[in-house]
């Protein structure tokens, strides 16, 4: 069983809050002064009106896996730390870090037991301090990750919550009876047939007070009550304790799941069955329901007050369901994350382009992401193992080059690759052990990343948490920096692009030969500036033509901005643009 955390005593407590409040008014102090230069400052002045997150890279850090300072075999805060300059050379502007709360670590953070502090194998509040005040120097913004559907079974709230039907905050968990049954002897049947995300009934009975809880994922992450409005304001309570220390913002984890169906419906069952050889069913009175709107629309009033940016964790299936997630009058979420792109499972031009165009026409801020901490990395997910180098580099002149912000997953830039666990006793993360071997869970993803050539790739001195895979030897930082042709050098040209480039910044997105099978055509445009992304999604070469007559640049020249294949740079001219396979190609289109 996990250890909980030990509780910092209450003198510590109050020490710690008056700390906090001396930090927050310097930091804002701090921030009034040295205000982190946006993009659009490097390019200009043209977006000043615009909110900073709509110029930004944003980049995901699993903290236990990015960067280790004292050689535990896990990542630490001082770690990332001592990563920024890579990480503002890269061309990155806001860190996204995933949960490092104190926690049990079931789920590895997304199980909070504190929402104040950091866990202990992190660091420190003082470490975190320093992190937000050296990536400020490095003009980078800090998000956290706010677990707002469940807390850990071992958070105070719960606690209390659990120990009788009576305590204080009964009411902040979803608590139910067992369903009524003929037969009084045990074990007793759970309320109704919801199943949790993570495998078996959505119910834990808690033998002592004789109900159970409701957990949309494991047990050990209880499900608050956002009915409860004591929940929404201690939960909003936690972000403003964050917002003063200088963080710029919040993901916003699992929001479809916030609300359940208080007349505890059934839920449809499909045919088939699940990971966890359960029967499939549509989470129609489990997810989504229209009440997280009006969480979103107060919690986005919180973030107004410190000019901070809410991102989604937005499951959505279809373009309306997104649109929803921006709310009316964008009330709701500045950037929910298009994760719908994800399920492009192959490389289809047709695909991409329609996912796109839907996405850039919903009307709201696109936010594109490739990769998570819980989805294959798409250098397994997209390379056919022949092209594999070019791929990553195809899809990284894809999303960053789009309207809109991409969010990179710490480690894309080198090509990372899954390193997936080879046995049952070697998973770490619950579902795989759960799932095996039909879900092997989400180690793969979550290997540390490989900075060296060295003994696990420079992440430890120690055998670290997730063993590094053997490509490592040759793909990391300290590799591929030294070669102009790695796909760490493609990103840090593109991002440098994307900076300085008015219309890869603010200019729209028009989709060009919308019948091409195989290659994805865009162009992004700004007053007189214009760029045209060419893409080609096969593993054959193509030479096509382009008529931007009806764009008023019929008679206009291209010059090459970047190509992803060096050895075979594209021709010039907009009648015959060649392509190698899977090669990328970036112009400069003017009268
Ligand atoms: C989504 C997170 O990304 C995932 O890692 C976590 O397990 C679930 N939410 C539950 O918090």
């Amino acid at each position: 069983m996990p250890v909980p955390p030990s509780r910092p005593s209450a003198r510590f407590r109050a020490a710690a809050a008056i700390l906090a409040a001396a930090v927050s008014i310097f930091s804002l102090r701090v921030f009034a002064q040295q205000k982190p230069e946006s993009p659009s400052a490097r390019a200009g002045a043209e977006a000043a009106a615009r909110p900073w997150w709509q110029d930004a890279v944003f980049y995901e850090v699993y903290p236990r896996s990015f960067a280790d300072s004292n050689n535990d075999g896990v990542g630490d805060l001082n770690g990332i730390t001592s990563k920024l300059d890579y990480l503002h050379a890269l061309g990155v502007d806001a860190i996204w870090i995933t949960p490092c709360f104190p926690s049990p670590q079931v789920d590895f953070g997304y199980d909070v037991a504190d929402y104040e502090n950091i866990d202990p194998m992190y660091g420190t509040l003082a470490d975190f301090d320093r992190l937000v005040a050296e990536a400020r120097k490095r003009h980078i913004r800090v998000i956290l990750d706010f677990v707002i559907n469940h807390t850990s079974d071992k958070h105070p709230w719960f606690l209390d919550s659990e120990s009788s039907r009576a305590s204080a905050h009964r009411d902040w968990y979803v608590w139910r009876d067992g369903k009524p049954s003929a037969d009084p002897s045990p074990p007793a049947q759970p309320p109704n047939n919801w199943q949790a995300i993570f495998g078996g009934s959505a119910w834990q009975l808690d033998p002592k007070t004789g109900q159970f809880y409701y957990h949309a994922f494991y047990p050990q992450q209880p499900d608050l009550n956002w009915r409860n409005p004591a929940v929404e304001k201690a939960m909003f309570d936690q972000t403003r304790f964050w917002f003063k220390r200088g963080v710029a913002g919040f993901r916003l984890d699992a929001v479809d799941t916030l609300f359940e169906d208080p007349a505890l419906r059934d839920n449809p069952v499909l045919p088939g069955t699940n990971a966890f050889g359960q029967p499939r069913m549509e989470m129609k009175y489990t997810s989504k329901l229209p009440e997280v709107h009006d969480v979103l629309r107060n919690l986005r009033k919180v973030a107004d007050e410190y000019g901070a940016v809410l991102i989604g964790e937005t499951w959505t299936r279809n373009i309306d369901e997104l649109k929803e997630y921006y709310g009316q009058h964008s009330s709701e979420l500045q950037m929910p994350m298009d994760l719908m792109f994800t399920s492009v499972k192959t490389l289809s031009a047709p695909e991409f382009r329609r996912q796109i165009g839907a996405v850039d026409a919903a009307g709201g801020w696109p936010v594109y992401v490739i990769s998570n901490h819980d989805i294959v990395r798409s250098y397994n997910r997209y390379g056919d193992g022949q092209h594999n180098e070019q791929i990553a580099k195809l899809m990284a002149a894809m999303y960053l080059t789009l309207r809109g912000s991409p969010i990179l997953y710490y480690g894309e830039e080198i090509g990372m690759e899954n390193n997936d666990p080879k046995s049952k006793d070697d998973v770490k993360d619950p579902i795989g052990r759960l799932g095996w071997p039909a879900l092997k869970g989400r180690d793969g993803e979550r290997t540390p990343m490989q900075w060296t050539p060295g003994p696990n790739a420079g992440f430890s001195t120690v055998a670290s948490w997730l063993p590094v895979p053997p490509s490592a030897q040759t793909r990391n930082v300290e590799s591929e920096s030294g070669d102009p042709n790695s796909i760490l050098n493609f990103y840090k040209r593109l991002l440098a692009l994307r900076h300085t480039e008015k219309a890869l910044l603010y200019g729209d997105y028009l989709a060009l030969n919308p019948d091409d099978a195989s290659v994805l055509s865009y162009l992004r445009r700004y007053k007189e500036e214009t760029i045209l992304v060419v893409l080609n999604f096969s593993a054959a070469p193509q030479t096509i033509t382009f008529d931007l007559a009806p764009q008023g640049l019929g008679a206009a020249k291209v010059q090459t901005l970047l190509t992803s294949d060096t050895a075979q740079p594209a021709s010039g001219s907009l009648r015959s643009v060649s392509l190698a396979p899977f090669s990328a190609c970036i112009f400069r289109v003017s009268r």
